[in-house]
């Protein structure tokens, strides 16, 4: 059987995290390539999983079945433009991790319609804990989608949307997420060393608490909800807090912040079509 061969298009933190996935799910280093303009980012990718790296994003195409979109949204058209010629010989399939490019952006600037996967990956792929949401093009087969899942799955777990509009949202919920959970592990770090503990308890305490809560949510067959209403006891400590935060606004502060969060998503995909 021959292996699918991917080139990654920029080479930086998604990238390096995605190619260590692979290469330790047993992806054959020969067919990984990578290109990136920095020197050094090529020398620590060859150092880091013996793949060949190229300064050149052309050479870095040629007989690739594969190609994972991974620079910056900000530079992903001057990108495509160096490679779009070869694409429309070869017409590969096309991931893109880019945030905020719509798809049929990149499409317009490949100047010719190929299979493209967009996909959605937050931070935690950097430890192999993310979660990536995508959205396959009416030129996709199942086989295209089931080689861009393998992909993923290297650095996390997946889930697929059935519109391309889906994919603001999961910006807003997962994308945009860890910074959520992160500004609440600040507040409570802050809150915990403000009343007498020390930094480094504080941070084991709430980090030891925000991974063991979603530990539990993940095992058990019960929802958040019901997880939330079990550890709160009437007139008890837990429910003070939860009254407290709900009579402030909770709800309505999370959700106004999700839907800013959606909202500049699709401003973002409009801004980088035009640019
Ligand atoms: N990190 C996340 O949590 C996350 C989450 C969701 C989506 N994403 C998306 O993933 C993509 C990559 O993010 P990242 O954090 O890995 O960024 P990154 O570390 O900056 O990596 C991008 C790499 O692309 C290189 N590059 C720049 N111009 C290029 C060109 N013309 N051709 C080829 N390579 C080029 C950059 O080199 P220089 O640094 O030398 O310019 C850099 O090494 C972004 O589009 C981002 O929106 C990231």
């Amino acid at each position: 059987m021959t292996t699918d061969t991917i080139a990654f298009i920029g080479g930086g933190n998604m990238a390096s995290s995605i190619i260590g996935g692979l290469c330790a799910s047993g992806w054959p280093v020969n067919c990984i390539r990578v290109s990136d303009p920095s020197a050094s980012q090529r020398e620590k990718l060859h150092k880091l999983y013996q793949v060949p790296c190229f300064k050149s994003n052309l050479e870095c195409v040629t007989n690739a079945n594969i190609i994972v979109l991974a620079t910056k949204p900000q530079v992903l058209k001057q990108a495509i433009k160096s490679i779009r010629d070869s694409l429309s010989q070869t017409q590969p399939l096309v991931a893109s991790i880019a945030a905020g490019v719509t798809g049929p952006d990149i499409l317009k600037w490949i100047g010719s319609p190929l299979p493209l996967i967009r996909v959605m990956p937050n931070t935690p792929a950097l430890v192999n804990r993310g979660v990536s949401a995508m959205y396959a093009n009416d030129l996709c087969s199942s086989q295209h989608k089931e080689t861009v899942n393998h992909i993923m799955t290297a650095v996390g777990k997946t889930v697929w949307v059935n519109t391309e509009a889906d994919i603001d949202t999961v910006t807003g919920i997962s994308g945009s997420g860890p910074a959520y959970f992160f500004k609440l592990m600040e507040i409570m770090i802050e809150k915990a060393v403000q009343n007498g503990l020390t930094e480094d308890d504080a941070k084991t305490l709430v980090i030891e608490t925000a991974a063991g809560a979603a530990e539990l949510a993940n095992n058990s067959e019960q929802t958040p909800s019901i997880l939330r209403k079990q550890v709160t006891s009437p007139a008890g400590t837990t429910e003070a807090a939860l009254l407290s935060m709900e009579s402030s606004g909770i709800d309505q502060v999370v959700t106004k912040g999700i839907n800013a969060a959606i909202e500049r998503s699709r401003e973002l995909a409009i801004i980088l079509g035009e640019h």
